[in-house]
């Protein structure tokens, strides 16, 4: 701040002219290095506050800034016949500094508001949004339903809260039949006044959904259903009380035990690689006849006997069968003639699947949300 304010030799015309020059030289050039000072990239932002302070002290302060001072040694001084003359040209400066002043502050504020928290330094690592995968369950859940796709399965599905008539004895469990007991059923309260069949309770397994399509489509038929099921266990490392299944079935004329043979083992294979074999060991469900388990030499040792499958060489993956003429008789309304066609069916556990296929040796990992778990699988 090198301007000062003179004291003037006389107060004619060309002498408060050649002092207001003055003046305004010295504010412009004070101006234009503030400016460019607070445009800098270089100066931080204390440092300018502190520039645009000192700025604003020399020049405007109340009692000793340069425009008081104006006042003080310039207007005062003038003679009566001058001050007319004097007060215009000290007003005049006063209200072109004051407006510049405020430009520079108005700069200042928008500069130093989007500085520096607003600033884009394209030098600093993105913001990384990581994108969400398929659940592995779920994706282990669309590959199955893919291959059954691939060979001309269509998709159906069916509510989770489902009538006991479709859940039990449209599949051929009599009502207070044993085979209900190895399904931990959950029930809804508060139905003790309906007929048992209309009773609702949490499905046990995608099964009725077999009896939902086949009362929706006539014979040929062809379906694998996806869903979610619910049994009353405790949860533990193999038992969740709310798993999935993929359930299958498939109705036509001269169906046989050969095709339900041929379709599995042409899943398995395409699940699990083309070197497993299959085997189908005899077993038992209401709702076929005969009934098998599914078993595939175990991918990890090659059938030669490892921990995975307790050293059998095989390991067990789902349920199957014959359709039950039995069941028929409940669809039969629909062109289900027992005597004129047959199926096939077969319901698989998802998540047993899935920890089979990767390794998994806790089916909670799989509903606790962990990421760190869940994005192996992305
Ligand atoms: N619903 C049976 C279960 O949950 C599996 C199954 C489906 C078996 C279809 C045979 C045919 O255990």
């Amino acid at each position: 701040m090198a301007y000062t304010v003179r004291k003037l030799e006389n107060f004619s015309d060309e002498s408060i002219g050649a002092a207001c020059n003055e003046a305004v030289n010295a504010f412009a050039e004070e101006v234009s290095v503030i400016r460019d000072l607070l445009k800098s990239s270089d100066v931080s932002i204390a440092k300018k506050n502190e520039a645009l302070k000192a700025f604003r002290d020399w020049w405007f302060a109340r009692k000793t800034g340069i425009l008081t001072q104006f006042n003080d040694t310039w207007l005062k001084a003038a003679p009566a016949d001058r001050k007319r003359a004097m007060g215009r040209a000290v007003n005049e400066l006063r209200t072109q500094f004051e407006m510049e002043g405020e430009k520079l502050e108005e700069k200042h504020a928008s500069l130093s508001s989007s500085l520096p928290a607003d600033r884009l330094d394209v030098t600093l690592p993105g913001i990384h949004r990581p994108l969400g995968a398929e659940h592995p369950v779920l994706k282990t859940m669309n590959e199955i339903v893919g291959v059954f796709r691939a060979m001309g399965y269509s998709v159906a599905d069916g509510p989770e809260i489902e009538t006991d008539y479709l859940n039990f004895e449209a599949l051929n469990f009599p009502p207070n039949h044993p085979a209900r007991d190895t399904q931990d059923t959950l029930f809804v309260a508060g139905q003790e006044k309906k007929p048992q069949r209309d009773r609702l309770l949490l499905r046990t397994h995608t099964s009725p959904v077999q009896i939902r399509a086949m009362l929706a489509t006539p014979p040929p038929i062809r379906v694998v259903v996806p869903g979610k099921v619910h049994r009353a266990d405790t949860a533990d490392a193999t038992h969740s009380p709310i798993f999935h299944q993929v359930e299958g079935l498939a109705v036509d004329t001269n169906i046989t035990f050969c095709d339900l043979k041929g379709t599995l083992d042409h899943a398995m294979k395409s699940l699990f690689g083309s070197n497993v074999k299959t085997r189908f060991y005899p077993s038992f469900f209401p709702f076929t006849e005969p009934s098998a388990d599914v078993q595939i030499t175990c991918f990890k040792c090659g059938g030669k006997g490892c921990r995975l499958c307790k050293m059998s060489g095989w390991i067990e993956l789902l349920g199957c069968g014959m359709v039950d003429p039995n069941v028929f008789k409940f669809v039969e309304g629909n062109g289900y003639d027992a005597g004129k066609v047959s199926g096939f069916a077969f319901g698989m556990g998802v998540e047993r699947i899935t920890m089979l296929k990767y390794g998994i040796d806790d089916i909670q990992l799989f509903y606790q949300g962990d990421v760190r778990f869940l994005e192996q699988f992305a």
